[in-house]
């Protein structure tokens, strides 16, 4: 059965499928060896795509931007000083608005139901380029950067330690448990992930074979394929990061806790930026085991995947 995403939005894993994430997965993979070949296509040629920003962003901004234009495409960056979302205009008339002109839209920002109401009246494709609670281009580029180092996701282990409720470890829980990668997420108590998130995670694991596993202590790292951290204070928290730091601080990711995975083959992996001393030492991230600048190139590969997926000629 082939598989089609014209015309989809792109707001959180849940909504798509192994199959369809394995597509969009190949198709990154595809025009990534076409780029590093200098071959760029035309899917996105004619086509006008919008990037509202109400945080800041170096590494989405630029693969939308990058991205677009590869495939032939006009990206138009609209900050949060430059539109009125929200605040002037209602969402939904933004929505409608910036659906007559442009032919996609992606939406960073705060409250995720911004980019579901973007998504509901728009008319034309919405990627989420990050809300407080997920951030799905993010996990495409890290299952593409896994496949890429170990061959195969299936049967993985995978750890996200810190923040356990934050947009990665909610967005890395879905992610991992619809593609068969044994998933952990250790925090403290305060900080897990929403019971009800969990439950719908193991659903996805027990039918894609794997485990999802809750935890608060650190020890379990054992036997860890996969080692993810991120900020302990995500953008729009800063007011919590010391609170943050005296909590979190006997889960950094240090030698010694990358050392307690038992295999000299564990990879470190963080979607960026990162707070060196915090959440992890410089000798982890600087280390051979680091492949945080792999996920950040395959930021820009997979992205370019969702766009011409769902708005793009997949054959130009
Ligand atoms: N990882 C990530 O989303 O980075 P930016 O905040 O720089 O876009
Ligand atoms: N949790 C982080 C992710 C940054 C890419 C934040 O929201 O700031």
């Amino acid at each position: 059965m082939s598989v089609s995403l014209k015309g989809r939005n792109f707001i959180t894993l849940k909504d798509y499928s192994a199959e369809e994430i394995t597509y969009l997965l190949d198709l990154a993979e595809r025009k990534k060896k076409l780029k590093k070949q200098g071959i760029l296509g035309h899917s996105l040629k004619g086509k006008n795509v919008a990037l509202l920003f109400e945080k800041p962003s170096t590494r989405t901004r630029c693969s939308f931007v990058v991205g677009c234009v590869d495939e032939g495409g006009y990206p138009e960056y609209l900050g949060r000083d430059d539109i009125q979302l929200g605040h002037k205009e209602t969402v939904a008339d933004t929505a409608r608005v910036l659906g007559r002109i442009f032919d996609g839209i992606e939406f960073r920002g705060f409250k995720h139901s911004t980019v579901e109401e973007l998504a509901k009246y728009a008319g034309v494709p919405v990627w989420n380029g990050l809300t407080d609670e997920y951030h799905p281009t993010q996990i495409l580029a890290d299952l593409l950067t896994m496949r890429e180092h170990f061959g195969h996701l299936a049967g993985l282990h995978f750890v996200f330690i810190g923040d356990g409720r934050n947009n990665m470890a909610n967005s890395l829980m879905i992610g991992m448990s619809k593609m068969g990668v044994n998933c952990t997420i250790i925090a403290p108590e305060s900080l897990h992930p929403k019971k009800e998130l969990v439950e719908l995670c193991e659903g996805y694991a027990a039918a894609a074979g794997c485990t999802l596993k809750i935890s608060s202590d650190p020890a379990d790292v054992k036997s860890a394929d996969v080692i993810y951290t991120d900020v302990w204070a995500s953008m729009g928290e800063e007011a919590k990061t010391a609170e943050r730091i005296a909590l979190l601080r006997p889960y950094q990711v240090n030698s010694a806790l990358m050392k307690a995975t038992g295999k000299d083959t564990t990879i470190f992996m963080h979607c960026l930026p990162a707070v060196r001393g915090n959440e992890v030492t410089a000798e982890v991230i600087e280390s051979p085991a680091s492949v945080v600048f792999d996920e950040a190139e395959n930021r820009m590969h997979t992205i370019k995947a969702v766009m011409v997926a769902t708005l793009g000629n997949e054959d130009d």
